[in-house]
């Protein structure tokens, strides 16, 4: 069981999100706590107002095909559990009718400590977020009058809606409230890394000597605790002609956001391949290599690594034993974020 996430459940009588009706069911109140050593949260989870029985409902829409336009996507299709809640070893995930997404899946961790979403940055917050899958034509290729007519058909949904929301009218935005209720509590701060910070475990000197490489050559954009800042870089990965992803320029405009990508969390590293906004490496070790002899440059091209970052046959094994210390196998096998049925 992970200690850290401790949901504290309060009893209390919740009023109606849409503010025309007294709740007369009793909803159970969940607040999460910061795990040890993490910032604030960059999103707010009052907005959510996490409930017990709003996080049941989003995890079983989060599994749920029949949401998407062919049956056969759910979230929990591209977003898997043992992959971090990424597409298990993918470069980019299977949407709807055979179509391919553009970038591959992210891992899906500590999302209310992130400042936007999507490799280039294109959503602020989860619950926006959460729309753009649904109706998203490589994803799962639906609209919200299709998903309504299913929900409202479905004695078990529309009970649901009614109990958490206090309304038979099933609208988008309590959809996306609850799915987002459900991926707001995946919380992932159980691996080795953590343990060693709390002083209840200890680093091997392979283990310790990829920690120091790892905070003189990769901390200043994969930084501690959540392994990101947040920013957009570009790293030097040439440019697949085939999909032509110019990353956060597509959202900016900007020239000198072009080729940059968000830095993603290194927090389960080991279980999330494939890597990269275009899932073009199979292995850590890979990227590693990337970073040593494959890096581009370009204008754009982060000044830090313009040469590459050079390291040894040596520092590369102790930075890959460092890694998999940030595997939080708790985390993907935690049974109440599963699939429900
Ligand atoms: C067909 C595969 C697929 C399906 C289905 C899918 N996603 Fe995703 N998801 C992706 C891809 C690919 C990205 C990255 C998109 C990008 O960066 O342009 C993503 C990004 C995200 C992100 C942003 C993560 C981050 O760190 O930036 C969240 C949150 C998310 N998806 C949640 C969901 C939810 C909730 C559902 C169901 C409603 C869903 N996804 C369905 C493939 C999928
Ligand atoms: C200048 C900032 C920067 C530095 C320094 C840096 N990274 Fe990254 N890293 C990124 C960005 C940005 C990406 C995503 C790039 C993309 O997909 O286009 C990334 C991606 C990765 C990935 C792929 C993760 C995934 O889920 O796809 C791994 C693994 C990784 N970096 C490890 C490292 C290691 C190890 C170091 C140190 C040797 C390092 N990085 C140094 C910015 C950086």
């Amino acid at each position: 069981m992970n200690r850290f996430i401790i949901l504290i459940l309060t009893i209390g009588l919740f009023g109606s999100l849409l503010g025309c009706k007294k709740q007369s069911d009793r909803l159970h109140t969940v607040a999460i706590q910061t795990p040890d050593g993490f910032p604030v949260m960059e999103q707010s989870v009052d907005a959510l107002n996490l409930t017990v029985e709003g996080i049941a409902l989003g995890r079983r829409l989060f599994y749920d095909k029949q949401l998407s336009a062919d049956v056969s996507v759910s979230c929990g299709t591209c977003h898997e559990q043992r992959a971090a809640f990424g597409t298990f070893e993918h470069d980019r995930s299977h949407g709807v009718f055979n179509s391919h997404t553009l970038r591959n899946a992210p891992a899906l961790f500590n999302l209310l400590w992130q400042k936007s979403f999507h490799w280039d940055g294109a959503y602020g917050s989860i619950h926006e977020e959460a729309a753009q899958p649904l109706t998203g034509s490589v994803e799962m290729g639906t609209n919200f009058d299709r998903i309504k007519e299913y929900l409202q058909q479905d004695a078990y949904y529309r009970e649901s809606f009614k109990r958490v929301y206090g309304t038979w009218f099933i609208r988008p935005e309590l959809i996306t409230n609850a799915i987002s209720q459900f991926t707001a509590t995946f919380i992932s701060a159980n691996s080795k890394y953590d343990r060693v910070k709390q002083g209840r475990d200890v680093f091997d000197s392979y283990e310790q000597s990829g920690y120091q490489l790892f905070q003189t050559k990769c901390a200043s954009c994969h930084a501690e605790p959540l392994f990101t800042d947040h920013s957009f870089r570009n790293i030097g990965l040439p440019i697949d002609p085939s999909l032509n992803d110019l990353g956060r320029f597509r959202i900016t405009g900007n020239l000198t956001d072009s080729l940059k990508f968000k830095v993603p969390s290194l927090r389960n590293v080991s279980a999330t391949a494939n890597y990269m906004h275009d899932g073009r490496f199979a292995t850590v070790q890979q990227v590693i290599r990337h970073y040593r002899y494959g890096v581009q440059r370009s204008t754009t091209v982060d000044a830090s690594i313009q040469n590459g970052i050079p390291m040894s046959d040596t520092d590369e094994y102790n930075l890959m034993q460092f890694l998999k210390c940030l595997t939080d196998s708790s985390f993907l096998k935690e049974p109440r974020l599963s699939r429900p049925y």
